[in-house]
């Protein structure tokens, strides 16, 4: 691992830690609701926050992000701070719903699938409503991103699952189906077949290829598999991998999975995310 991508996994968590330890005493505001939501296991400012040297640049939090040049798309991560030119500003609440559950920007054009709204269907109506107040919270940013680029149509994948909201039953899988559906974990962990991903014959099973500054990482297989899998690891060891981003034996993992985000979730939540992945179905 680079120094730099060290030092950036370490002011994050730390920044992260900061940033929780308020609010026990009184009930979470929807607007606190929804920072927590976009600052863990969304992982919204992976994308949608500038990259420099050391990590992303969160003094310019949401104001535009990443490319992603994925043939036949080239995508921008567009500003999504509260600048009404190149941002989203003028957009109603209703509009930032609308776009972020189907897909379809206010003007009718698609977003092409690096934007996981195929996962935001499920998103229950009051975390709907957080999302947006805290969206509303964000510091205005003037920045104008590049125009997308399609070479062929674009189609909503769905996520098996998320055409509706998952409602809260009160058990922990049902909780961590909910958490990993909006995390969009498994459109990195599920191998591709023909432009599609495998949702339906291989969950979970890994694959995917990630080239960056660091190199290529490959998304693994997070199945039940006691072989290929994480069947065999405790559950402490499963946490360490989401949150620290090291492996069973040790090893460090490489982005894009966004372990500073997720290493400021509630004990709670990262228990429910590791039940579930616990029920996925092994695959080898
Ligand atoms: C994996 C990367 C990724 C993640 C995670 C992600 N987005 Fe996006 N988002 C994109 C990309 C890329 C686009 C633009 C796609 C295009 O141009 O076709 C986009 C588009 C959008 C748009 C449309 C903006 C516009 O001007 O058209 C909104 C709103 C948005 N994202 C909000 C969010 C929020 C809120 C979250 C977290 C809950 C989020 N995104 C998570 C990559 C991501
Ligand atoms: C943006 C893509 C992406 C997303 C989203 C993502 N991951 Fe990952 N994940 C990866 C990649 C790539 C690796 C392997 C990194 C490496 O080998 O350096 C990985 C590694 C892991 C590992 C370590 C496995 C091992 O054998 O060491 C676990 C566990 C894991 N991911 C679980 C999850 C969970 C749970 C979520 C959702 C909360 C998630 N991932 C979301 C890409 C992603």
């Amino acid at each position: 691992m680079t120094k730099a991508l060290t030092a950036y996994l370490w002011v994050t968590i730390a920044v992260g830690a900061a940033t929780l330890s308020i609010g026990v005493a009184r009930a979470e505001t929807p607007a606190e609701r929804g920072a927590y939501l976009v600052g863990t296991i969304m992982t919204c400012n992976n994308c949608h926050t500038p990259m420099g040297p050391s990590g992303p640049q969160f003094d310019k939090a949401l104001s535009g992000g990443l490319t992603f040049d994925v043939p036949p798309f080239n995508v921008t991560a567009p500003n999504i701070t509260q600048d009404k030119e190149t941002g989203i500003g003028n957009w109603t609440d209703a509009e930032i719903k609308q776009t972020l559950r189907s897909g379809i920007r206010p003007n009718g054009a698609k977003l092409a699938g690096v934007m996981p709204s195929g996962f935001y269907g499920a998103i229950t109506e009051p975390d709907m409503d957080a999302i947006v107040a805290y969206l509303r919270t964000v510091k205005p940013i003037s920045n104008k991103v590049p125009a997308p680029v399609y070479r062929v149509p674009v189609e909503l994948e769905m996520f098996p699952g998320a055409e509706k909201p998952i409602a809260n039953d009160g058990s922990k899988e049902q909780r961590g189906r909910y958490l990993a559906t909006i995390g969009h974990c498994m459109e990195c962990h599920t191998p591709m077949e023909k432009g599609m991903h495998a949702y339906s014959t291989s969950l979970g099973a890994g694959g995917q290829d990630f080239p960056g500054p660091w190199g290529t990482s490959v998304a693994r297989n997070i199945t039940s598999s006691k072989e290929k899998g994480l069947g065999e690891w405790t559950d402490a060891e499963i946490k360490r991998a989401i949150t620290q981003g090291i492996s069973r034996n040790g090893t460090k993992l490489f982005p894009p999975m966004g372990y500073p985000y997720y290493a400021r979730m509630t004990a709670a939540d990262l228990d429910a995310l590791v039940a579930w992945l616990r029920t996925v179905p092994p695959q080898e």
